[in-house]
């Protein structure tokens, strides 16, 4: 809208249609119509469009937005690309997005800020699947408003009876999705009817076009009238004197003398003032920077949340959510990721899907994992309880990524439906007996010995030499062998990196268990993926978890293959086979690396041995 005081608001749109519904075309016109096409672009464009353009020369506006040699040489468009315009009444962000079926996660990307979706259909095919799965991510996303249009419409000569078929289509898979104002608007980008002027070829059609729609459009949410939320960037403390909490208001508004929760801690607090570099104010809103002073002395920090006394978010340390999933690494359930939801980053894992969503008849199907651009619904687990809420109510605080912990790569987008507290129920019980007790009986204490190497590098050989030493010298352990573990507790599993990551989370909670008990326990796994190695040593106290790597080459423990495994994986009898079509991630820095091929196995425990002795587990 145009408010009274001349200032122009700003509208962000996602544009969504497949590779030829003339989306770029689109966007290019209206850049160019909107005269906001500057002088040296449009020179350069007239060049490029008798090179490249498609249109024999005259100018081809999808090279405006197609500005990458890469995607001109595919004729497609590859990423998010943001363009920006402006009318005299608004002004607009557009988050350009392919439509090609593996590009789901740029499209969630460009989906996320946006106020409403374009989603472009060609008249010559009407609603494609394409069509189907982006309103789907659109709905998903929660933006709450989307035009279909209708494009080409020189192509079907105008007709007004394609486009009543199309919108009648539409209309009913929109209401199947519970997608509400859905808007259409008939045109042609290439001839430019009704994009920024009406066109006597759609005389039948009476609405608006794209552009008087797109400059009119109702959009926002009141966020000043939703309860109060705040999260703190910064804690400034100048002197002892002044204390100052600042951040961006998201939501609601605030006064000197309103009462506030701080999240996670849930204290209470008072606010005394609000402080700008322009003075102090009576009142701030959703969208102000400020810096709030409170009456009461509080611990808070970077990250934690300031909210409405009423209506607060929930805490919870564990969620229901819809993930979208972006990366060719796959979602392993268990696996420890990192997940940032408003300002705060945490620890997470998920349970395998509850189901995943086919986009493209909406049906929900079986998964064990999700892979590249598939959409499933997870149950999540923190590391500590944070604020959170479901994404229907809150963008800021139910919207979440999922980050991986060693390249810090974006795996996934994902929507929180509702949060879930899992101590609710369970209370951890405390026993007399001790782990110090048992030490004290045992007259040693207890730890982790982690064997991680290819299959045959001699991990349980060296093993046993250590647990027969350790048995000598009256010390209690245990052998937790990949084989035997396997055939009993595991035997639901097999070696897919699902599967793998599963094994490894298992015997990691069972040697917390048993170190508990008081045992030496010796693990001998191939355990391939370093992030599960560092799952395990997590659960454990510093010092309780000695990593070994026993390293051989592949070529010598093939070599070796005492159990002719790499015979039968190399025949293609034995698929996932370590080494061979299935990863090791070797260890970067092992508390132990045993060379396995120069180093005899009675050496090699005997090394071992001495560390123990060293760190004073054994005496
Ligand atoms: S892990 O990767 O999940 O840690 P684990 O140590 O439990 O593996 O099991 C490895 C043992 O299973 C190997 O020593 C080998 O005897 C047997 N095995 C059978 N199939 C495979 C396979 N595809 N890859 C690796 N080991 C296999």
């Amino acid at each position: 809208m145009l408010d009274d005081r001349g200032e122009k608001d700003l509208l962000r749109l996602i544009t969504c249609g497949s590779v030829d519904d003339g989306k770029s075309t689109l966007i290019g016109r209206l850049l160019y119509d909107t005269q906001l096409v500057y002088s040296d672009t449009l020179e350069q464009l007239e060049q490029d469009s008798k090179r490249h353009g498609t249109r024999g020369g005259d100018v081809d506006f999808a090279l405006l937005v197609d500005g990458l040699a890469a995607e001109r040489e595919q004729g497609i468009t590859i990423d998010v690309a943001y363009r920006f315009f402006a009318t005299k009444r608004r002004e607009f962000i557009v988050a350009d997005t392919p439509g090609h079926e593996q590009y789901t996660r740029n499209m969630a990307t460009g989906a996320s800020t946006a106020d409403l979706a374009l989603i472009l259909v060609d008249a010559t095919k009407g609603v494609l699947t394409q069509t189907k799965r982006h309103s789907f991510i659109v709905k998903l996303l929660g933006i709450k408003r989307v035009v279909l249009v209708i494009n080409k419409l020189d192509l079907v000569g105008y007709s007004q009876e394609v486009f009543e078929a199309i919108r009648q289509a539409y209309d009913t898979f929109s209401t199947e999705l519970s997608l509400k104002n859905v808007n259409y608007i008939p045109i042609s980008a290439l001839l430019g009817d009704n994009l920024t002027l009406r066109s006597e070829n759609l005389s039948w059609y009476k609405g608006p076009t794209l552009l008087e729609y797109l400059e009119t459009v109702l959009v926002g949410d009141d966020n000043d009238e939703l309860p109060f939320r705040m999260p703190i960037q910064n804690v400034f403390r100048p002197n002892s004197n002044f204390r100052g909490f600042a951040g961006a208001i998201f939501q609601g508004k605030i006064k000197p003398k309103d009462s506030l929760l701080i999240l996670p801690s849930m204290q209470r607090a008072t606010v005394k003032e609000i402080v700008t570099a322009d003075g102090n104010l009576s009142e701030a809103s959703s969208g102000q920077s400020v810096v709030l002073t409170l009456e009461e002395e509080r611990d808070i920090s970077r990250g934690d949340l300031l909210v409405a006394t009423d209506n607060p978010p929930q805490i919870a340390d564990r969620f229901r959510a819809t993930l979208v999933w972006m990366s060719d690494q796959e979602m392993l359930p268990g696996r420890p990721y990192l997940l940032k939801i408003g300002t705060r980053v945490v620890p997470v894992s998920f349970e395998s899907p509850r189901y995943e969503v086919n986009i493209n008849t909406l049906e929900h199907l079986a998964a064990r994992t999700l892979g590249l651009n598939s959409i499933g619904v997870c149950h999540g687990a923190l590391g500590s309880a944070v604020a959170l809420e479901p994404y229907t109510k809150s963008r800021e605080l139910g919207g979440f990524i999922v980050i991986d912990r060693v390249t810090l790569e974006t795996l996934a987008a994902g929507m929180i439906d509702f949060g879930l507290r899992r101590s609710d129920n369970i209370h951890h019980q405390d026993f007399e007996v001790t782990r110090d007790a048992r030490a004290r009986l045992f007259r040693h204490k207890s730890a982790v010995v982690w064997f991680t190497g290819l299959s045959g590098a001699g991990k349980s050989t060296i093993a046993n030499l250590l647990e027969r030493k350790l048995y000598l010298h009256g010390i209690h352990t245990y052998v937790l062998d990949g084989d035997n573990v396997r055939s009993g507790l595991n035997k639901d599993l097999g070696f897919t990196d699902a599967d793998r990551v599963e094994n490894i989370r298992r015997v990691a909670e069972v040697s917390k268990l048993m170190v508990d008990a008081g045992l030496l326990v010796l693990v001998s796994f191939i355990s391939p993926f370093r992030a599960e190695r560092e799952l395990a040593r997590g659960m454990l106290a510093e010092g309780d978890f000695i990593e070994v790597f026993v390293d051989l080459a592949l070529n010598v423990a093939e070599a070796r293959d005492p159990k002719g495994l790499y015979k039968k994986a190399r025949a293609g009898q034995l698929p996932h086979f370590t080494g061979i079509d299935s990863p090791y991630e070797t260890p970067e820095s092992p508390d132990i690396h045993i060379n396995s091929e120069s180093l005899a196995p009675e050496t090699a425990a005997e090394q071992i041995f001495q560390v123990l002795l060293d760190k004073g587990i054994i005496t």
